[in-house]
């Protein structure tokens, strides 16, 4: 009951966030199977690169809030930051594919990946001062770079939600496409990138990454040492307390 699924089309693996009841939000366990499911891709030769995916209208709504009052990350040993770890260092090329809600890590994990596919109802959000929490995953040093600074400032403290659309303007998302040709596009590109001779693909992207290797570590780290204490603090708790208590 992981709540991913795992498919192999050809050297491209897929996984899936399959938890549509609770919008794909990541619990621990999903964090977990992420985590294994990119080490097995990693390890075997004939997957040459990952898609990520959700469901229809829905990527992520993001780590579960229940999960963070009950089984809160304590530190780099916590899944959430395993998983972030294994994504970041990841050496075969990652293609996210994104519908609907893609919210705080739902976000910021597509800066650490290669390309991107959106559809126009993608919605992303940073909503973390919202939520009384920090910038995660290392976003307050990638999407400054990615986006630009004051785009930066406004989507990370305002946390307002943003479009597929404004982040394919804003360089975050290489292909917009209509809902019915988001799987499709994606898996087009994966292909395209499997089709390549594997170890020049992989030198590429090290190549483009390395640069920002260390820098995007070091902050994940300096993030987290806030986010972890952030989720003990009585205005956070307040704040998921109030997600829960909205309906
Ligand atoms: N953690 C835990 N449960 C979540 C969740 C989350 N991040 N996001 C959604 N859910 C649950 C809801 O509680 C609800 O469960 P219920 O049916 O048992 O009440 C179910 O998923 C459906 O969510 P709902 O809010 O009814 O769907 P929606 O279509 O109206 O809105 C979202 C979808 C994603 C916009 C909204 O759920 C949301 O804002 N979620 C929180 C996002 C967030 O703050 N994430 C953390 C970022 S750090």
């Amino acid at each position: 009951m992981s709540h991913i699924t795992v498919d192999t089309l050809d050297a491209v693996r897929v996984l899936r966030l399959a938890r549509p009841e609770k919008k794909n939000a990541l619990t621990v366990e999903m964090y977990a199977a992420l985590h294994e499911a990119l080490a097995a891709a990693r390890e075997e030769a004939a997957v040459r690169v990952v898609v990520l995916t959700g469901a229809p209208g829905v990527f992520t709504a993001g780590n579960d809030l229940g999960d963070f009052l009950q089984h809160p990350p304590t530190g780099e040993d916590s899944a959430v930051f395993r998983f972030l770890h294994a994504l970041v260092e990841f050496p075969k090329p990652v293609v996210a594919a994104v519908d609907g809600p893609a919210i705080g890590i739902g976000t910021t994990l597509l800066l650490h990946c290669d390309l991107v596919v959106a559809t126009a109802r993608a919605k992303l959000a940073l909503p973390f001062a919202k939520l009384a929490l920090v910038p995660e995953a290392g976003s307050s040093f990638l999407l400054p770079l990615f986006a630009g600074y004051h785009r930066a400032a406004e989507w990370l403290p305002l946390g307002e939600p943003f479009s597929g659309e404004d982040a394919h303007r804003a360089g975050l998302v290489n292909r917009l496409v209509a809902p019915e040709a988001l799987d499709d596009t994606a898996l087009a590109l994966a292909r395209a990138l499997a089709a390549l001779p594997p170890e020049a693909v992989q030198l590429s992207k090290r190549l483009l990454r390395d640069p920002l290797h260390d820098a995007t570590l070091a902050t994940i780290r300096r993030e987290a040492a806030v986010f972890v204490e952030r989720l003990q603090s009585a205005e956070a708790r307040q704040a998921f307390q109030a997600f829960f208590a909205r309906k």
